[in-house]
């Protein structure tokens, strides 16, 4: 893990230089909430103006509560700014709107989570936006795609079926040299692997319903960039959609993102162990994991990245029948769409898709996904073992 804020960030005097101090500390403030080691839920809509000047208003404005949330993300991010959402979409689709005008076109990831292609080709479309798709894998693919109304080019990188990378530096330039805005899906790495914004990118989104959560139990969603672009998003998209994170949601980000540091250290290791297990397994055809060598982009994800987190996908040597007669016999995956849990889940991408949707996606027919959660990574083979030991 790179755990180093190499520009360090300072915070009531203290000064932050490794993402664990940040996780754990940055927004304390004993002398403001009488001492409490962990700050107050401010669990109210408005705030009275008669008292000296605090700078809140409105709560769909912004919240000290949630506040927290977004210094502490930024400082992760090392961005300037970040504003919490009421989910990932929150944040994504606000982030969007944020930098089209009419008739834009976009550039996007052909591997980006299904409902932001969704909001892109089906939903935006309806306002007049056209979207083309790239595998991403190659600049030339980006740069063949640009046309004079492009606005936007959006990345996922890693994706979250097939773990497909882009090149963020190389995009960066791109889109720079041809003004065109960019924003990336981070969720899978988090801010303590990959750092998009000293690559050049200019928006961070990530759903902190996955692994900056960690537990759960919130639904939620961050944008992290310029100050400037923070503030743009506050008093439009935030305010006027009106997809703020609420303060006791954001209450439970800040318990889970004083974790964020262990709890993805035992995410990677257990990630790792899981998925050699896997790919050296008589009943496994391929496993798609960015930290394997066998990764077709490995090399760029050791460049851009300082770990891996634990999603990873696989494809049993047999038919759909067999593979979902195989979900019941695990006793610690859930079958379940989330991940970055402190559970372990079990997802079905590959199976039961038309072949359209899955070549759209580019991914594999019969392709499981697993979140390796904090259950002992000898439990988890043992499970998987067990399960696929049963395949005919
Ligand atoms: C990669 C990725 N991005 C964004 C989202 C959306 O996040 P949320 O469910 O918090 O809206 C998800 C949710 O599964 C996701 O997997």
């Amino acid at each position: 893990m790179n755990n180093r804020n190499e520009n360090g960030v300072t915070d009531k005097g203290h000064e932050f230089r490794t993402k664990e101090d940040i996780c754990a500390h940055l927004g304390d403030d004993y002398d403001r909430y009488l001492g409490a080691i962990v700050p107050p839920i401010f669990q109210n809509s408005l705030f009275t103006r008669k008292t000296k000047e605090h700078g809140y208003i409105y709560t769909r404005i912004g919240n000290p509560t949630t506040e927290i949330a977004e210094r502490k993300i930024a400082a992760l991010e090392e961005g300037e700014a970040a504003r919490c959402f009421s989910s990932g979409m929150g944040a994504i689709s606000a982030a969007i709107m944020s930098v089209l005008s009419k008739d834009s076109h976009v550039i996007c990831a052909a591997s980006a989570y299904g409902p932001t292609r969704q909001l892109l080709d089906t939903y935006l479309a309806r306002f007049g936006l056209e979207t083309t798709y790239v595998h991403g894998t190659s600049i030339d693919e980006f740069e063949r795609a640009v046309r004079p109304n492009t606005r936007l080019i959006f990345l996922e990188s890693p994706s979250s079926h097939i773990f497909a990378m882009q090149d963020l530096a190389e995009v960066a330039r791109l889109a720079k040299a041809k003004g065109i805005s960019t924003i990336i899906d981070n969720t899978w790495a988090t801010p303590l692997f990959q750092n998009p914004l000293k690559l050049g990118i200019d928006l961070v989104v990530h759903s902190a319903s996955k692994y900056l959560g960690g537990h759960s139990d919130i639904i939620g969603g961050v944008a992290v960039g310029t100050a400037a672009a923070m503030e743009r998003l506050t008093h439009e998209e935030r305010a006027l959609y009106g997809a703020i994170m609420d303060p006791h949601q954001a209450w439970l980000l800040l318990r889970g993102l004083r974790t964020l540091p262990v709890r993805l250290k035992q995410h990677e290791e257990s990630g790792m162990k899981v998925a050699a297990f896997l790919e050296g397994h008589p009943k496994v055809e391929r496993v798609l994991y960015p930290g394997l060598p066998s990764h077709p982009q490995y090399e760029l994800g050791r460049r851009q990245m300082s770990g891996n987190s634990g999603l990873l996908s696989f494809i049993p040597k047999a038919s759909d029948a067999d593979i979902m007669s195989m979900i019941p016999r695990l006793r610690f995956f859930e079958l379940g769409p989330s991940w970055g849990g402190f559970e372990s889940l079990i997802a079905t991408p590959g199976i039961g898709v038309s072949e359209e949707s899955l070549a759209a996606a580019g991914i594999p027919r019969g392709l499981l996904r697993i979140s390796v959660g904090l259950e002992s990574a000898e439990t988890l083979m043992e499970d998987l073992d067990w399960a696929l030991s049963g395949l005919a």
